[in-house]
């Protein structure tokens, strides 16, 4: 199929590429500056021993469909030994597994099997805090204030005359007082323990010498296992400000980030310190063969900040939250593509791209919901603004096409590429996030994001297990969505995220550069990269294209005309 060639029109006007957009310049040409990164979910990929909760078995088992996909790497959320009370992100023991998700054995199996499908792996890390089951909290819960013990925890005595007060006025990002109070060893109300999340997640103190060498230890257990690199979680959180003065965010501000755009962070998110921790932390990968890598979750806004964590010496990759949270409007993609490109390379460091994960509403819904939603606060029956289905698909797979088209690295959340939708009517009792039950049930949290995928149509659980146990129900009509009604099929979700990744491949646009296109009107985002002309069509007419070979489209493209919500790639022939 073609269209009118862009040479003999002057709706198509490249404007002069970006400086400094390069994405291989500093670092040596590093196969994550271009990777496309898969995050696996464990509890929900897929189930081997069919308790209602997946495994790493299970994961082992799928991994070819990785593969077939076409991804260079995944990323596993932890499945370390943990109590379960943040589904994982509160770890007891760094270095083991914990029993629900299957062994350390079992886990060398899938770094083997990753190995021959040649995909790399990188693994969670969780600094911010331990599990309230972690041997050392245990070990504080039973020493003296004061004690070596404590001061690996933020504990502070309470004020008031009894001491029966807070700290200070810190809210948990699950909702809540961000500080709890223990019971000493005689008997008596006592002092208080910082958890800027879950009461079961206690903060670290970062000041703390033994907890930083704790940490390099556990980095080298894993990088000893042959992990390809670590996601840093809360890469933004682990230094308080000193004193730890009374903060109170604006209203507005999703739960993990908070401050934004103001000139000082918030006194427990991006403070200088934790950078001289990545330094060392790098220096720590920088010893072993091969390259790995340290990629940040850290919450931080204005982009210009965030740069802080991927200089040279400390992170590879940081999230790029700014570009997940730019909602569905040309003008606002555009000029996050350009801040992002120019900021992130301003440090020598590619920039990444992501939409989905663990913690926020699927792309399928979010891009057409219709009110605000925080990130954290979730969608459920009673949300204002719910997304039309259809519509949200159709964005979602335009917007995933224009993200895997982009220079740099992306990440893909497992069942994106199903076009899977937020579950939103999870049944009450169901729902197992903390920020549900920390909030009263104000915010529905997101269990919505984490339901278990659909392998095939007709099988029990749609193939997640053979039992049909699901530790979140997966709603009835997901047999729509299941992988083996997909695959092969023209069209599909599925299909469409193949053939963009093999054509990523080919054309190589993750290691390419991006020249905006003018003269489409403001509601497209349109850009060339490498040979590849990109066209997202965000507004509510039809835009006329160019005549050229259509390489990918997300509708189908009948005539010279692009629909609204949808995405076209075109052999770019100037
Ligand atoms: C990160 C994780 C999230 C977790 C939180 C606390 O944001 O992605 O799932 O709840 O940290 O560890």
């Amino acid at each position: 199929m073609s269209t009118r060639d862009p040479a003999e029109t002057d709706t198509l006007t490249p404007t002069a590429p970006l400086e400094g957009t390069a994405t291989t310049v500093g670092r040596g040409g590093d196969w994550w500056r271009t990777a496309v990164i898969y995050q696996v979910y464990p509890r929900s990929f897929a189930d081997h021993d069919g308790d209602g909760v997946g495994d790493l078995p299970g994961i082992t088992s799928r991994l070819d469909a990785l593969g077939e996909l076409g991804v260079d790497a995944v990323w596993l959320s932890p499945f370390y030994t943990s109590p379960q009370r943040d589904a994982g992100y509160d770890v007891a023991d760094y270095r083991d597994v914990d029993p629900l998700f299957g062994t350390l054995a079992d886990f060398d199996a899938l770094r083997a099997r990753a190995t021959e499908l040649g995909l790399r792996v990188i693994v969670d890390v969780v600094p911010n805090h331990t599990s309230s089951d972690h041997a050392w909290f245990r070990e504080a819960l039973a020493s003296a204030p004061g004690s070596p013990a404590r001061g690996r925890y933020l504990f502070r005595d309470g004020r008031g005359p009894d001491g029966d007060l807070p700290p200070n006025n810190w809210q948990s990002i699950f909702g809540g007082p961000a500080w709890s109070r223990v019971t000493e060893a005689d008997g008596r109300p006592g002092q208080w323990y910082l958890h800027l999340f879950d009461s079961s997640q206690p903060d670290l103190d970062w000041t703390n010498r033994r907890v930083r060498d704790e940490f390099v230890d556990v980095l080298r257990f894993w990088l000893d296992r042959g992990v390809d690199g670590f996601r840093v979680d809360v890469a933004h959180g682990m230094i308080k400000a000193e004193g730890l003065p009374d903060y109170t965010p604006p209203a507005d501000s999703g739960s993990m980030g908070g401050g934004q755009g103001e000139s000082a962070p918030p006194p427990y998110w991006g403070q200088e310190g934790v950078h001289e921790i990545y330094r060392e932390w790098n220096a720590v990968l920088a010893g072993y063969p091969g390259d790995r890598v340290l990629v940040a979750e850290a919450w931080v806004e204005p982009l210009s900040r965030l740069a802080d964590w991927v200089r040279p010496d400390e992170m590879h990759q940081a999230f790029n939250f700014a570009y997940l949270e730019t909602g569905w409007s040309a003008p606002a993609v555009r000029q996050v593509v350009d801040a992002s490109i120019e900021t992130f390379s301003s440090v020598g460091a590619p920039s990444t791209w992501v939409l989905s994960n663990h913690d926020v509403v699927r792309h399928a819904s979010r891009l057409a919901l219709t009110a605000e939603n925080p990130q954290g606060h979730g969608i459920g029956p009673a949300s204002e603004g719910l997304p039309v289905p259809e519509l949200g698909l159709a964005r979602a797979r335009a917007a995933s096409t224009l993200m895997l088209a982009l220079p740099g690295s992306a990440y893909i959340y497992q069942g994106e590429e199903l076009g899977l939708p937020e579950a939103i009517d999870l049944p009450d009792e169901s729902r197992q996030d903390p920020t549900w039950f920390r909030t009263g049930g104000e915010r529905y949290g997101r269990d919505g994001c984490r339901v278990p995928l659909p392998w095939s149509a007709t099988e029990p659980a749609f193939g997640f297990n053979a039992t049909g146990a699901s530790w979140l129900p997966q709603p009835a009509d997901w047999s729509t969505y299941a992988r083996d009604e997909q695959r092969g099929v023209a069209g599909s979700t599925l299909e469409l995220y193949t053939r963009a990744l093999r054509l990523r491949a080919d054309h190589e646009l993750g290691a390419g550069t991006l020249t905006w296109l003018d003269g489409f009107g403001p509601d497209v985002v349109a850009f060339r990269n490498q040979g590849v002309t990109v066209v997202t069509n965000m507004g509510e007419v039809p835009v006329e294209l160019p005549v050229a070979e259509v390489l990918l489209a997300t509708m189908v493209v009948d005539g010279p005309a692009l629909p609204p919500n949808a995405t076209v790639w075109l052999a770019a022939t100037a």
